[in-house]
């Protein structure tokens, strides 16, 4: 067999056999899909809300939209067929005095939840990394802080 025509088949077969899988899944695909977005999501909220000092920014939030957008938002970062339909990070979390520590505590909550899942290393490092650049949105810088 020539190699041209092996190379060909080669091919055929990674995609009949590995599917999306062989030619790279997405994080979205690896982590669990839909389900497992909805279920980070939602535990990742809860354990957030019930903290003593991540828990006050919360207070008189919807804890349902949060969660429905969190969860859309980690789809689409993640390579899933979502489009974020909420509100501008920015914008969302001015004015809920969000410091460097709670952004870190929550980073931290979400790691452990993963380990807990079981999630490969791989897997949780991409996503902690896809988040990381978002501090900027969610911190109040000193510009925004009010005055004590
Ligand atoms: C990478 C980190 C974060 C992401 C991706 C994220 C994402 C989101 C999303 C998608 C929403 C809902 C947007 C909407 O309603 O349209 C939201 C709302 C909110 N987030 Fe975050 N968030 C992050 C970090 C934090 C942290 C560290 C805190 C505080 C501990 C926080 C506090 C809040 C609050 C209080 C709301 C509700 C705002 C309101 O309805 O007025 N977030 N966040």
């Amino acid at each position: 067999m020539n190699p041209v025509t092996l190379r060909c088949l080669s091919v055929l077969l990674l995609l009949a056999v590995g599917g999306p899988a062989a030619a790279g899944a997405s994080l979205y695909e690896r982590l669990g899909g839909q389900s497992a977005m909805e279920s980070i999501s939602a535990t990742l909220i809860d354990r957030v809300v019930a903290d003593p000092v991540m828990g006050r920014s919360f207070k008189g939030t919807k804890l349902p939209r949060i969660k429905q957008k969190l969860a859309e938002q980690l789809c689409e970062l993640t390579g899933g067929p979502c489009k974020y339909s909420g509100d501008p990070m920015p914008q969302v979390h001015a004015g809920h005095h969000i410091t460097e520590a709670d952004f870190y505590g929550m980073v931290e909550s979400l790691h452990t939840l993963l380990r807990e899942r079981g999630t490969g290393l791989t897997e949780t490092n991409e996503l902690l990394r896809l988040l990381a650049p978002m501090k900027r949105d969610v911190v109040e810088g000193p510009a925004k802080r009010r005055a004590p």
